[in-house]
């Protein structure tokens, strides 16, 4: 592999890239701000840069992997460094906003760097196999020409649009909000089982055969919301009302929280007092389109 790359970073996540690229053959510099936590990376064969000047200026591709943008920015945006980055490709794979990923995209557009932003969807330990995914937007060109060292991390390198707010912006909608929230409710459903004696083997067999189910009601949401087709002819607003509804009183009798289910049913609230009680539930994202305050 003859392109030189450089991570910027070895945290938990920085130090698992570069192991990645350094196993694919790369030639692979590291830098962290803490030395001590570049050891390892240092015994199994890669370069320590004892600077960032140092560590960007032969690589033509560089890896971010700080705790965040912010980080990033303190320390690329410096007149030593700017140029040593000019030309070269630069991909961010802190996590952060679309905004911050605009932001962080002028800023490289003024200095000629050419830049990418990535979301992980993995644990370092997934880094380098096949079960890792990660999301890249930004300029095509930039990614089909960094393609080969992406594709080190594992082979789902996806590049999901021109917009480089595109993957942070999936990342928070699928990562941030979907699974989330469905690990919110395997919660809330496990604390009311505990609390109504039922075993939780039953209670974790139920979750995975609703499974199934959960996959074409999502269709059914997509498709209503395509169709712009609000129609409750199969169920309606107030008739999941009752599920929220119905865990508060649970909580309440209980003594446990039940302050994700408050957020339902305010939500749901909104769409009823609006006149949708008879909607199908697709229509609660009408009320999410719109500020609550
Ligand atoms: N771990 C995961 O499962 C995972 C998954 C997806 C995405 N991510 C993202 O990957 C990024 C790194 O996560 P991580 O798990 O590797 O965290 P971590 O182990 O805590 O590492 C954080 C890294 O950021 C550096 N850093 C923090 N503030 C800095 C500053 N002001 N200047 C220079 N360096 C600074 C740290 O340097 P020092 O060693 O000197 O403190 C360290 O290298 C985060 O944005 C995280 O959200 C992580």
């Amino acid at each position: 592999m003859d392109q030189k790359v450089t991570v910027i970073g070895t945290g938990r996540m920085g130090s698992a890239l570069a192991s990645a690229l350094f196993k694919k053959g790369f030639n692979t510099t590291v830098w962290n701000r803490t030395a001590a936590k570049t050891e390892a990376l240092s015994q199994l064969g890669l370069r320590v840069a004892h600077s960032v000047v140092e560590a960007v200026k032969e690589a033509q591709v560089v890896i971010v992997s700080l705790r965040d943008y912010n980080s990033t920015l303190q320390l690329l945006q410096h007149p030593e460094i700017e140029p040593r980055l000019h030309g070269k490709i630069l991909v961010q794979l802190s996590s952060g906003t679309p905004m911050e990923a605009r932001a962080m995209q002028s800023w490289t557009q003024r200095c000629g760097i050419r830049y990418l932003d990535g979301a992980i969807w993995s644990f370092p330990i997934g880094i380098g196999t096949p079960a890792c995914l990660i999301l890249y937007s930004g300029p095509e060109e930039y990614f089909n020409c960094s393609k080969q060292v992406l594709r080190a991390f594992g082979e789902n390198a996806v590049w999901v649009g021109p917009e480089i707010g595109q993957a942070p912006a999936l990342d928070y909608a699928v990562a941030g909000a979907f699974v989330p929230y469905s690990m919110f409710g395997f919660l809330q459903g496990y604390v009311l089982c505990e609390a109504e004696n039922i075993p939780p083997a039953m209670y974790m067999q139920f979750v995975k055969d609703s499974m199934s189910i959960l996959d074409g009601y999502l269709g059914g949401l997509f498709e209503k919301i395509q169709n712009k087709d609000y129609a409750g002819d199969q169920g309606t607003l107030e008739a999941w009302y009752n599920a929220p509804r119905g865990l508060i009183s649970c909580g309440k009798e209980h003594g446990t929280d039940h302050s994700i289910a408050d957020a339902q049913l305010s939500l749901m609230d909104r769409a009823i007092k609006s006149g949708n009680g008879q909607a199908d539930f697709a229509y609660l994202y009408e009320v999410l389109k719109k500020s609550s305050g």
